[in-house]
C-alpha cells in the first residue's frame, strides 16, 4: 500500500514539476520520500535554490510562509492545511509595538516559527542554529525576543552585554520534558550524552552536553564516538539518528516528545497535495514583502 502511494508521489512529482521539502519532526515515511529534509533553517534556504516551479512543503504553516515570502513566484502547497505550530501564534502585533515605543532603539529578534504578520512588524528573523550568532552581531543593545521565551534566554545567557525583553511564548512539546524524568533517564544510562533542542526549558538545558537545533542535534550525534543518547526534542529526529547512525543507541525522556501537529503530514496528504495542488500558501502581497526583508536579512546574516 505504501509502496504504491510512494510510487504515485514520485510519479506526480515529476509530472507536476514538484520538489518536496520535510522537516525532520514528520514520520519517517514522509521524510522517506522527500527530496529536502532538514531544520527550519535548511529548510527555508533550500527552498529559495531548488529549480521546480512547485514546492510541496511536508511540516507546519509557518514553514511553508517562510517558503512562500521568500519566493513569491513559485507555487507553495502544504502536504497538510491544518498542521501549525501554536508557538507561531503566542504574540501579538500590539505588543511589538508598546515595546517599540517604549525601547525606540530596541531589534525585534523574531524566531522563524511566527506568523507572517508577526515576521512583517519584525526586524530580523532566526532559528535555533543561528540565533545566537544573529543576536550576538546585532549593533542594537535592546533585543525583543519574539515568540519563545525558552530561546530566547538561551540566547541571553550567553550575551550578558545585552539587555532583553522576553514574551511568554513557549513550545507545549519541548515543555512537557521535565527534569525528573530526564534525571531519571540519565540514572538509567549513565554513559549517554544529553542532546537538547534550546525550545527545552532552562533547567533540561542545565542538564545538557550539547544545546542545538535538530540538524546540529543529528550532526552532534553522528560526529561523537560516543554511542549512546538521550534526545531531548520531538520524536521525528529518531528517524534521521537512526539511519546515520545504525549501531548507536537514542533514548527518549518520557513519552510526550510527540508534536501532534507535524504528525499530521502523511503520505495521503503529500499525493494528494501533488494531485491538488492544494491547499497553496497565499499571502497578502504587502505583508510578504515586509515578512521577506527580517528573513532576507536572516539568510544574510546567518551565512
Ligand atoms: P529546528 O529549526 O531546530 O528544526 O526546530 C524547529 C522546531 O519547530 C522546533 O520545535
Ligand atoms: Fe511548534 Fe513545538 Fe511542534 Fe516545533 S515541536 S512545530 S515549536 S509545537
Amino acid at each position: 500500500m505504501n509502496e504504491e502511494i510512494k510510487n504515485e508521489i514520485q510519479k506526480l512529482k515529476k509530472e507536476k514539476d514538484a520538489v518536496i521539502l520535510a522537516h525532520y519532526y514528520v514520520d519517517g515515511e514522509v521524510q522517506e520520500i522527500a527530496d529536502y529534509v532538514g531544520d527550519s533553517y535548511y529548510l527555508a534556504e533550500i527552498a529559495t535554490k531548488v529549480p521546480e516551479s512547485t514546492i510541496v512543503f511536508c511540516g507546519v504553516s509557518f514553514m511553508g510562509e517562510s517558503a512562500k515570502i521568500l519566493n513569491p513566484k513559485k507555487r507553495v502547497v502544504m502536504a497538510d492545511g491544518h498542521a501549525d505550530c501554536p508557538m507561531a501564534h503566542m504574540v501579538d502585533v500590539d505588543k511589538i509595538r508598546e515595546v517599540r515605543k517604549e525601547y525606540p532603539d530596541v531589534s525585534v529578534v523574531c524566531y522563524v516559527n511566527s506568523t507572517a504578520e508577526i515576521k512583517a512588524e519584525s526586524d530580523v528573523c532566526v532559528t535555533s542554529s543561528n540565533a545566537l550568532k544573529i543576536v550576538k552581531n546585532l549593533p542594537n543593545k535592546d533585543i525583543f525576543f519574539i515568540p519563545d521565551e525558552n530561546l530566547g534566554r538561551f540566547v541571553a545567557s550567553q550575551l550578558p552585554e545585552k539587555h532583553f525583553i522576553f514574551n511568554d511564548g513557549f513550545c507545549h512539546v519541548h515543555k512537557s520534558i521535565h527534569k525528573e524524568e530526564l534525571q531519571k533517564a540519565k540514572e538509567a544510562h549513565p554513559e549517554a550524552l544529553v542532546l537538547t533542542h534550546p525550545e527545552c526549558t532552562g533547567d533540561i538545558l542545565e542538564l545538557s552536553d550539547f544545546i542545538g537545533s535538530t540538524s546540529q542535534i543529528i550532526d552532534y550525534a553522528t560526529k561523537s564516538e560516543n554511542n549512546t543518547f538521550i534526545i531531548c526534542t520531538e520524536m521525528g529526529v529518531f528517524y534521521e539518528l537512526h539511519q546515520k547512525n545504525p549501531e548507536k543507541k537514542f533514548y527518549s525522556v518520557g513519552h510526550r516528545q510527540f508534536c501532534p501537529n507535524m504528525k499530521m503530514v502523511r503520505l495521503e496528504g503529500v499525493k494528494e497535495a501533488l494531485e491538488t495542488m492544494q491547499p497553496e500558501v497565499n499571502l497578502d502581497e504587502e505583508m510578504r514583502q515586509k515578512a521577506a526583508l527580517p528573513l532576507e536579512k536572516m539568510l544574510k546574516l546567518a551565512a
